[in-house]
C-alpha cells in the first residue's frame, strides 16, 4: 500500500480535501454528481474542517455531491449528541450547501427485524447513485475500516455488527463509561468499502503505529480487516511521523 508521510495532520488534510474538491470541480464540469464515502472519528477532522473553509473562502459549492458514511452506532437517537448524524453536521453539513436529501448515513432507529432489509437498501443506494467515487477512512486499533472488526469477511456487506472490545473501550471517552458505549453498529461492509473508486486512509498519532504496520505489511487476513485494502487498487495511505515510528 503506498504511505504518504506527512509533517503534520494539517497537511495531511489540505492534500486530502484537496483531492476532494478536485473531484467535486471535475465532477460540475461535466454536470455530475461526486459520490463521497465519508468517516467520522477524529482522523477526518481536519480535512472536513478545510472543506468547510473551501467552501466559505474560495466557493467551493457541495450542490452536485452526495455522501454515504460509513456508519452509526446501533441503536442510536440521531438527535443524540453521540450519534454520528450529530458529529457529521457539526463538523461538515451545517457549514456547506450540501442537499439534504443527498446525506445518507445508516439509521440507527430502525427496528431490529428490519435492519437487514434497511442495509439491502442502502447497498441499493450507492449502486443507484452510480458507486463511490472517493472512500475516506480511519482506522481502529482493533484493525476495522469502517466497523468491520476482525472477523469481517472480503464479501461483507452492509449489516449490523458487534463491536469489538478494543473499539468498545476506545469510545469511552465519547460516551462517558463503557455501559454507555453501545455495543453494536450498522457499518458498510468490506466488500462495499472495496467497491469504491478510490480510497484514502488517514491514520494520525503513535497510537495507530501498530495496527498501520500490520495493514500495511502484514498478510491479507480477517484478523485485520484493514489489510483488505491491499486488494484494491487504488488506495493512499496518509500519516505522520507517529504513526509510523513503531515501523522498521
Ligand atoms: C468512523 C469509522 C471508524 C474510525 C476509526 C478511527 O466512522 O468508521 O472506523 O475511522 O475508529 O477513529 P478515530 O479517527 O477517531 O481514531
Amino acid at each position: 500500500l503506498p504511505v504518504q508521510i506527512l509533517e503534520n495532520q494539517q497537511e495531511g488534510a489540505v492534500l486530502i480535501a484537496g483531492l476532494i474538491a478536485d473531484l467535486i470541480k471535475e465532477k460540475q464540469a461535466n454536470n455530475e454528481m461526486a459520490v463521497l464515502g465519508l468517516a467520522t472519528g477524529s482522523s477526518p477532522i481536519k480535512i472536513y474542517r478545510e472543506l468547510v473553509r473551501m467552501h466559505k473562502e474560495e466557493g467551493l459549492s457541495f450542490q452536485n455531491v452526495i455522501t454515504f458514511n460509513l456508519d452509526e452506532y446501533y441503536p442510536m437517537d440521531p438527535a443524540s449528541n453521540k450519534s454520528y448524524v450529530h458529529f457529521m453536521h457539526e463538523n461538515l453539513f451545517n457549514h456547506i450547501d450540501i442537499k439534504p436529501e443527498n446525506v445518507n448515513i445508516p439509521d440507527g432507529t430502525v427496528a431490529i427485524d428490519q435492519v437487514a432489509e434497511f442495509c439491502a437498501a442502502y447497498e441499493e443506494k450507492i449502486l443507484a447513485a452510480g458507486g463511490i467515487d472517493i472512500q475516506i477512512l480511519g482506522i481502529g486499533r482493533s484493525g476495522h475500516i469502517g466497523f468491520n472488526e476482525p472477523g469481517s469477511t472480503a464479501n461483507s456487506t452492509t449489516r449490523l455488527v458487534k463491536l469489538d472490545g478494543i473499539t468498545i473501550r476506545d469510545a469511552i471517552k465519547d460516551f462517558g463509561s463503557e455501559e454507555a458505549v453501545p455495543h453494536r453498529a450498522i457499518t458498510m461492509g468490506i466488500e462495499t468499502i472495496l467497491s469504491a473508486r478510490k480510497i484514502i486512509l488517514a491514520g494520525w498519532g503513535k497510537s495507530k503505529s501498530a495496527i498501520l504496520k500490520a495493514m500495511i505489511e502484514g498478510p491479507v487476513s480477517s484478523d485485520v480487516p484493514a489489510s483488505f485494502l491491499q486488494l484494491h487498487n487504488d488506495v493512499s495511505v496518509y500519516v505522520d511521523e507517529p504513526a509510523v515510528s513503531e515501523f522498521t
